[in-house]
């Protein structure tokens, strides 16, 4: 089965958590627009204008995501379908996708939006932390890293504190105001609960995903 997904949500709702389980299922490669951007801050290759605004908590512009994405989604492992987590995020980005994919013959099956209120998404960032060799997420409350983790092995996301969580919160909530409704007039969105346990928002995950089987 052929599946290209749309993960949607504001900071800290458990894309990234849930991408994990459903990309394994699904065997199709989780394409996250952050990691790729934390990527090139790593290597030393992202502008200064951009690690400045991912670090105040706003969106870098819509062509620089838009240029990693046309080429991530021409790699071959993602030929079959992949999971975009964080993409689109404005409706420019999501208009330059449909044309992306009608290019290559293709187009979205679905896209899913994990809601869960701002009160829980604060604490949800800045306690995350995630295993630097393996891309394991935890959360020092909900989902401890297990004894054998070394604690030097665990990131602190250099935006995962308090002010600036509250600004990606923010923007999240002005600049996606109008993607929510672009992909719902289409007949492409589905809302789901995020909150609960991680296992239980898999379960809706999953059941969002049954019903768009081919
Ligand atoms: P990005 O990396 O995409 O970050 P984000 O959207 O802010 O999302 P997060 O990674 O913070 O959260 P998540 O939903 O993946 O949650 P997670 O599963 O980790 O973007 C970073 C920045 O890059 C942006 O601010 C922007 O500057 C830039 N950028 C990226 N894409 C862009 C784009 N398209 N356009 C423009 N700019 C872009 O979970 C969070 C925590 O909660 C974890 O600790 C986890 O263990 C825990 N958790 C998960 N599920 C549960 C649960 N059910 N119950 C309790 N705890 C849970």
């Amino acid at each position: 089965m052929s599946l290209r997904l749309v993960f949607v949500g504001p900071p800290g709702a458990g894309k990234g958590t849930q991408a994990k389980v459903i990309c394994e299922r699904y065997k199709i490669p989780q394409i996250s627009t952050g990691d790729m951007l934390r990527a090139g801050k790593k290597a030393g290759t992202l502008p200064k204008e951009l690690i400045d605004t991912m670090a105040a908590g706003g969106l870098v512009p819509d062509q620089a995501v838009i240029d990693l994405i046309a080429k991530r989604i021409d790699e071959e492992d993602a030929k079959n379908g992949f999971l975009l987590d964080g993409f689109p995020r404005t409706v420019p980005q999501a208009e330059a996708l449909n044309k992306l994919l009608a290019d290559r013959g293709s187009k979205l099956d679905t896209v899913l939006a994990l809601n869960v209120a701002a009160s829980l998404l604060i604490e949800r960032a800045v306690l995350r932390r995630t295993d630097k060799r393996t891309g394991q997420i935890y959360h020092l409350k909900y989902n401890p890293p297990p004894p054998d983790v070394n604690p030097a092995d665990l990131e602190h996301r250099a935006d995962d504190h308090e002010e600036v969580v509250r600004n990606r919160v923010e923007t999240y909530e002005k600049m996606t105001a109008d993607l929510l409704p672009f992909y719902k007039k289409v007949g492409l969105l589905q809302e789901l609960d995020g909150v609960g346990k991680v296992e239980e928002v898999t379960g809706r995950v999953l059941g969002a995903l049954e019903s768009i089987k081919k």
